[in-house]
Parts: C-alpha cells; structure tokens; sequence
C-alpha cells in the first residue's frame, strides 16, 4: 500500500525529503510530489501548503493520481488545551472545520448543512500506530482528541477558550479537517499528528519559527518510528 505523507510547509516536510529514497517528482495543480520509499514504505511525500482549499486539492489528487491507500497529515498546530506545552503531540481523534458556521439558518457550529458527517473519524489502526509511536519519541507528552481546522491562524486567548470549550478541540491548524473529509468521501483511511508550536494565545509571532522547527522534528520522528511499525 502506498502512503501519502502531507505537511503544510517547508520546514514539516525538510527532513522527510532528505530521509527518503526518491524516485520520481511530479508537479500537479502547482504541488510537486515526491515518490518513492522510506522506511521501507512506499509513499508519495507533499507540500500542500497553507490553508484548506490548498489540503483539499492535494489530497484528492493523491488519492487520484498516485493512489494512495492511506494519508498521514503531520506537521505544527496552536495548542487549545490548557494542558499542552510546546512540543506536545496531538494525534488526532477525529476532525472538525471551526469556520463551518451556518447557525444563522439553525445549524450547530461546525456541522456542514445536508451531510451526514461532520466530525471526520481518523483510522483507529492509525490512530494506535501513531499513539505508539509518539509515546516512544515524546513519552507522557502525547494526547488523543479532536482537531480543529479552519483558514485562520489562531492568535487569542478568548477564542482558544471558546474552541476548546464549545467544540472540544485538542489543538487548532489549517489543513486537518480539509484533508480528513476528502480522505472520509474516498473511504481512505488518514490520521493527523500534530506538534504544539505555540498556543494560539498571540505570542506565536515572537518564537514560531523556531518552535516550528523544533515540532516538525518531532512530527517526523513519530512518523518515522510509526512507518516502521506499519
Ligand atoms: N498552526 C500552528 N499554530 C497555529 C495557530 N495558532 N492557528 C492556526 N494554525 C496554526
């Protein structure tokens, strides 16, 4: 089974490019895609980048046109839960899109009108993998639960206590939930493994980029150790 690896940015992706045995790039809808294996895997590595419509198109061309049987999203997120630290991992329960608001027409926050499903369930094996692995690399520092996705970076304390607290969210980025419903509509198994750059209290622009550095190698430890265990 081919995997597809998905992170946002440069700095989420750096190491999985230099750790892999590449064997073909191509370049669609402006994203280019590294094939070929790590860790004895197959898997197609990308940069999606930032935001929800960039994740939905790569996504969908993974499952596409390079087949994918399964999709890791990892890379960095704004902790939601008073509990999580810099570094911290979340693995993702399920997903949900914060910014899907229709309450004006009588629908709860975040449910998509005239679906079925708008809370997307990650793979439950994927799930224990990335668990498993995550313990491994960052014992005691890792917690399961919900992600929250939408095309806003976080920067409030007010707003990181309303998502917590009236969606449940674990931690908050801008691409899980995108990548989960595609994933869910082609019956792909997914899971997202997030590392805590900062925590959406709007002090991330004083340290993201080096906090950025430091969870994205934590993110690519996990799924290294995770792709062995596969
Ligand atoms: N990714 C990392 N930190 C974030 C935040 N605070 N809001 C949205 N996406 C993020």
């Amino acid at each position: 089974m081919r995997i597809g690896i998905i992170g946002a940015m440069d700095e989420e992706i750096a190491l999985y490019k230099e750790g892999m045995d590449l064997v073909r790039e191509t370049r669609k809808a402006g994203i280019t895609y590294y094939e070929g294996r790590w860790e004895d895997k197959e898997v197609v590595l990308c940069k999606c980048g930032v935001g929800k419509v960039n994740a939905s198109v790569c996504t969908q061309i993974l499952v596409d046109a390079f087949q994918v049987g399964a999709v890791i999203f990892t890379g960095v997120a704004g902790a939601l839960h008073p509990e999580l630290e810099i570094g911290d991992i979340v693995v993702a329960m399920d997903c949900q899109h914060h910014d899907m608001d229709v309450t004006a027409l009588g629908f709860p926050r975040g449910v998509i009108p005239f679906t079925d499903v708008s809370i997307f369930r990650a793979d439950q094996e994927l799930i224990d993998a990335a668990v498993k692995a995550s313990e491994q690399v960052a014992e005691g520092r890792t917690m399961t639960g919900r992600i929250l996705s939408g095309d806003q970076f976080i920067a409030s304390r007010d707003k990181v206590r309303e998502l917590h607290e009236t969606m449940a969210g674990m931690c908050t980025e801008m691409e899980g939930a995108a990548v989960a419903q595609v994933c869910v509509m082609n019956e792909i198994p997914f899971v997202v493994i997030r590392s805590m750059s900062d925590k959406a209290d709007g002090s991330a622009h004083v340290n993201f980029p080096e906090f950025t550095k430091l969870a994205s190698q934590r993110s690519y430890e996990i799924v290294k150790n995770m792709l062995a265990h596969l």
